[in-house]
């Protein structure tokens, strides 16, 4: 029997590297998107790593009518939801998009998954919940939330308080919420990987983009925070191994009923801005064109998370490196920049 997973966003960073993972286990996913802010090419990469092109729905997730049209088809046994727009600068400037999008595409899913009796959830979580946490550096899932810095931040913070009250309205559910910390790197056949839309915000795509001479500097955002080398410091997580976390939360869900978890989805190191363009240069042989700049507006000296209880939990844990992320990061680039001469 087929085990049908609704993914929403599928054709996203995360999602379709999710989609790889979902059909490498067993797993028969249904790729929601309407590209709006995902490249079509990626359903071509896909298809090349999986033989065959997935199922795809091509809805709004905020479309009830077409969200319930889906729900009818396939008889889902979870939903991974992703579907949202996640730029944090671009979130400042366009609150209402951001809300109206992010939580009525949440509230749509959840409602079909409470009409269609579909149990399982894995929600797209962030580690922005936790903002500035006080001085504390090693976050667990008991770490205070505190407001975030955007409104992309608080569309997660509030998506968790949906979620749990959903929860308890109706606890037969099973819903967890993956708190990412910092998702880098690509999938190793180079099929797939991020595409970011315009100008790149997180520092991988940056990076790559620079190297490749897409871009003409990467700016360092402050170089005074207390930090071993004044730079801040992430927990970037390669995103295979992120997309193999959800599997994982998805066999966990499946065999529990009504359970509602919230875990970190994180390497549990930290590195800095200077160690990841460090470890881009020696692993690649590029040089960066990089420089000091100003402190970015929001952000937070030092994150990243305490990951025991995805590995109690989940019975996972991150297994690629810093190393491989920046590899398999700089292949992507230099296949898209080869697709593009074509
Ligand atoms: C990382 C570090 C920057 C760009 C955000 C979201 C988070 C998640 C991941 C979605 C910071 C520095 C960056 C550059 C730099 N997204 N940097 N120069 O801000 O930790 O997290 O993306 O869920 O929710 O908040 O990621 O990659 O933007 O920055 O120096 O050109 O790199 O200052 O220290 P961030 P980032």
């Amino acid at each position: 029997m087929e085990k049908y997973i609704l993914v929403t966003g599928g054709a996203g960073y995360i999602g379709s590297h999710t989609v790889v993972s979902l059909v490498e286990n067993g797993y028969t996913p249904i790729l929601l998107d309407d590209f709006r802010n995902a490249n079509r090419i990626v359903v071509d990469g896909l298809t090349q790593i999986l033989g065959q092109q997935p199922i795809i729905v091509e809805v709004d997730v905020c479309d009830e009518k077409g969200l319930k049209e889906v729900f009818e088809r396939f008889n889902f046994v979870g939903v991974i939801h992703f579907a949202a727009y996640k730029a944090v600068g671009e979130s400042v400037g366009e609150p209402l998009k951001y809300y109206q999008n992010n939580l009525m595409g949440l509230i749509n899913v959840l409602s079909n998954m409470v009409a269609f009796n579909v149990k399982n959830l894995v929600f797209s979580s962030s580690c922005t919940v936790y903002g500035e946490p006080k001085g504390i550096k090693e976050v667990t899932e008991e770490t205070p939330k505190n407001f975030p810095s955007s409104p992309y931040g608080f569309t997660k913070w509030i998506g968790e308080q949906i979620i749990e009250d959903t929860f308890k309205a109706y606890p037969s559910l099973n819903l967890m919420n993956l708190r990412y910390f910092n998702p880098v790197g690509a999938h190793k056949s180079t099929a797939i990987g991020e595409f970011p839309i315009g100008k790149p915000n997180n520092l991988m795509p940056y990076i790559t983009q620079t190297a490749i001479g897409k871009l003409e500097k990467l700016t360092v955002f402050g170089n005074d925070y207390p930090t071993v080398d004044g730079t801040c410091i992430r927990d970037y997580i390669h995103v295979v191994d992120l997309a193999f976390a959800h599997v994982k939360a998805l066999s966990f869900l499946e065999k529990n009923e009504g359970c509602f978890e919230t875990i970190n989805i994180g390497t549990g190191k930290g590195s800095s801005v200077l160690e990841i363009i460090n470890a881009f240069e020696s692993e690649t042989g590029q040089k960066l064109n990089w420089a000091f700049g100003l402190r970015r507006e929001g952000d937070v000296t030092e994150i990243f998370a305490n990951a025991t209880k995805a590995k109690n939990v989940l019975g996972w844990e991150s297994k690629l490196t810093i190393k491989d992320a920046v590899i398999d990061a700089w292949n992507w680039e230099k296949k898209l920049a080869e697709q593009n001469e074509k």
